[in-house]
């Protein structure tokens, strides 16, 4: 069955209202519900006396309907008697203050006290169902984040560090502490690296931020433990937030749960945009497919236009049901809509769901009815078919802190130059894996790797034998230039990798406002333009490379900005400018060339392509990301797995916000 559901609320709706709702539900061709992830105060109303019984009669209504049920661990947002027991249990922020209760995630996640309660809730909440036959798994908390300075974080951290490095020599060492006096000589003196501290030393600051993960990562292992021991036929999972959240590693959070889940909101109030960028999207469910190599589940999707102080653009007719098959197109076997009724209390009064405040099914809930019919026919044969890239990026949580820490330029993102690399990809419909430095590469024949600017010998060496045996992989500016410590390493850079890339880099140019380069190519397969490039610009090397394209302007006009090497069987392109569209587009169809890869198919820009598979039978989504219908030329025959099966040869004619889901024409009829 392809589970099909909505986030549901019953503590906040007069139990009269249940049935009404899980008609509703039933009707929509929903068959799961997440429920009680904000539940505490009603299951556990004062310390120690716990009350399930509203919640198993919200649950016997559902399940009377044919409806699942996915429990959430409440621990994100606590009750207000377990916060009026310590100031100290509050998390405090890089500013040095400390959160206040009235919000969620006010907690401090290494506070032994609120593991304590938080254990003891989960332990009620697993015994209480481990048998219960409607509870297929759970989610626990919700949207881990925020790290805590607070003085019981800065022991931990310090114990933290003693099992890290075992002994202060080796830290010292590692950090160079000699810089500007640091050098301790007591585990205690360690601080953390508060906005009142100023500029930390940089190896302090990534331990700290690889510290406040694990703290995220220790204390959702304590609720899995507890779940694994007492429901073993149940699923464990959390609700990630996608690709743009940058503060816990998520390929570590990702391993102690059995799939990934992930909270969508691509017209949502923190994002205030015109328009939504569906390459953004797209990898958002590849960061989220790529966490642990396996397919995942939305646990959240947007029901309607977002808000908390304001609203958010309503979305179009036709985007839900696209981003739902969106997010099904990357691997999603499971979509839940947030929310089911829009609250009439709280924050959230402004967050859209698919019912209105007064309970009337709005034209949201007439979309997701459509899909419901939909996926009741078609779900169970997508249902656990895979993607197979056969090129990968490589996200570095590792890169990324570093560069939170210093961004080695004022308009240099991370995160920004990882997606637009990618967007060159996903423009030219070439399907990637989004995966860990240091995975084993042999699957793939392209690998990218944007800024890997902390670079481990193990990952270097990974990429080296990828290479030997034949890959093509693609290094951009500011990699290998600091080791595990976040030291700067003491060999030219790329550092690591120079062998590799054949080339090293004389100096690095940092471009104010105003002040720009552009390329030249020296392959004719590169065409003709001469991309812009600025931010950052390395002047390149060779030292057995040869020169793909140089810089045309300044001091370095005529040096090499671009590279490429030939290792063992392999090749090596480095690129040491940061650049656009123009410059990321013809590389992303040279290197895809050189490895081998070929586009899934043709379509017009807006038009997205990906493709699954069940064993041999390949389902290929055809998605219309604009508000304009579009042609599409077919390669050959094929049915429509949307409207029932029709045969399709030539165009293939999409609505705006529509899509079809094409396979091969020889299973018509079906
Ligand atoms: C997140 C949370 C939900 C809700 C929505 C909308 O994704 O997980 O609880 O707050 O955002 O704000
Ligand atoms: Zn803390």
């Amino acid at each position: 069955m392809f589970y099909f559901g909505v986030d549901y609320y019953p503590e906040q709706w007069p139990e009269e209202r249940w049935a009404v709702d899980a008609d509703l539900m039933q009707a929509a061709g929903l068959n799961v519900v997440r429920l009680a992830e904000f539940g505490w105060s009603r299951m556990e109303p004062e310390e120690g006396r716990y009350e399930f019984d509203w919640l198993d009669r919200a649950i016997q209504i559902l399940s009377e309907r044919g409806i699942q049920v996915i429990l959430g661990t409440p621990t994100a947002s606590p009750p207000a008697w377990l916060m009026s027991q310590s100031p100290d249990l509050f998390r405090v922020q890089d500013d040095g203050l400390r959160a206040t209760y009235g919000n969620r995630r006010e907690y401090c996640p290494n506070h032994p006290h609120y593991h304590e309660v938080s254990r003891r809730i989960v332990l009620q909440m697993a015994e209480h169902y481990a048998r219960h036959a409607s509870v297929i798994g759970w989610q626990i908390d919700n949207e881990f984040g925020q790290r805590c300075y607070c003085p019981v974080c800065q022991e931990a951290f310090q114990t933290w560090l003693r099992r890290r490095y075992s002994s202060l020599d080796t830290l010292n060492q590692k950090w160079g502490t000699t810089f500007w006096s640091h050098a301790y000589s007591n585990w205690s003196q360690i601080p953390l690296p508060l906005k009142t501290g100023g500029s930390p030393n940089p190896g302090l600051a990534l331990d700290f931020a690889r510290f406040a993960s694990d703290s995220y990562v220790a204390f959702q292992k304590m609720q899995v433990d507890i779940l694994r021991q007492k429901c073993p036929g149940h699923f464990v999972t959390h609700n990630f937030m996608g690709f743009d959240f940058d503060q816990i590693d998520y390929f570590e959070l990702a391993k102690d749960l059995d799939f990934v889940s992930l909270n969508h909101y691509p017209r949502d109030q923190w994002k205030f945009r015109a328009a939504v960028n569906p390459s953004r999207v797209a990898l958002q469910h590849d960061t989220m497919r790529g966490l642990k190599q396996r397919n995942y589940w939305m646990m959240e999707q947007q029901a309607g236009s977002g808000g908390w102080e304001i609203l958010s653009v309503a979305p179009r007719p036709g985007e839900l049901r696209l981003w739902a098959y969106q997010s099904i197109a990357h691997g999603a076997d499971g979509i839940l809509f947030f929310r089911w009724r829009t609250a009439r209390y709280g924050t959230e009064q402004l967050w859209n769901g698919l019912l209105d405040y007064d309970a009337r099914p709005t034209r949201r809930y007439g979309e997701i009815h459509k899909m419901g019919a939909e996926l009741r026919k078609i779900g169970e044969r997508l249902i656990g078919s895979t993607l197979k890239p056969e090129a990968a990026i490589l996200l570095s949580y590792d890169s990324r802190f570093a560069f939170q820490i210093q961004p080695n330029h004022p308009r240099f993102s991370y995160p920004a130059h990882l997606h637009q690399v990618y967007d060159a990809f996903y423009r030219q419909h070439i399907p990637v894996d989004v995966i860990a430095p240091g995975t084993d590469l042999s699957a793939y024949k392209l690998v990218v790797a944007p800024a890997l600017h902390v670079l481990t010998d193990s990952t270097a060496r990974e990429m080296e034998s990828f290479v030997k045996n034949g890959g093509v992989l693609l290094l951009t500016q500011r990699s290998g230039v600091k080791d595990e410590a976040n030291a700067v390493v003491d060999r030219p850079l790329p550092g690591l990798v120079a062998g590799l890339a054949g080339a090293i880099v004389e100096e690095v140019d940092s471009l104010a406002d105003g002040m720009s380069n552009s390329l030249e190519f020296c392959l004719p397969q590169l065409g003709s333009v001469q991309p812009e490039v600025g931010i950052l610009c390395e002047v390149l090397r060779p030292t057995g490379a040869g020169v793909v394209a140089t810089y045309t302007r300044d001091y370095y006009a005529g040096r090499p900005a671009i590279t490429q090497n030939r290792f063992g069987k392999g090749q090596v392109v480095y690129v040491g400018a940061v650049g656009g569209e123009e410059l990321y587009g013809p590389l992303a169809a040279w290197l895809s060339q050189l490895a081998g890869i070929h586009p899934l198919f043709q379509a017009p820009a807006g038009v997205e392509v990906s493709e699954r598979w069940q064993q041999d039978r390949r389902y290929l989504f055809v998605l219309n990301h604009t508000d304009l219908a579009q042609k599409i030329p077919l390669d050959g025959q094929y049915t429509n797995l949307l409207d029932g099966g029709s045969r399709l040869q030539g165009t293939l004619t999409l609505p705006p916000n529509d899509l079809a889901i094409l396979t091969a024409a020889d299973e018509y009829p079906y």
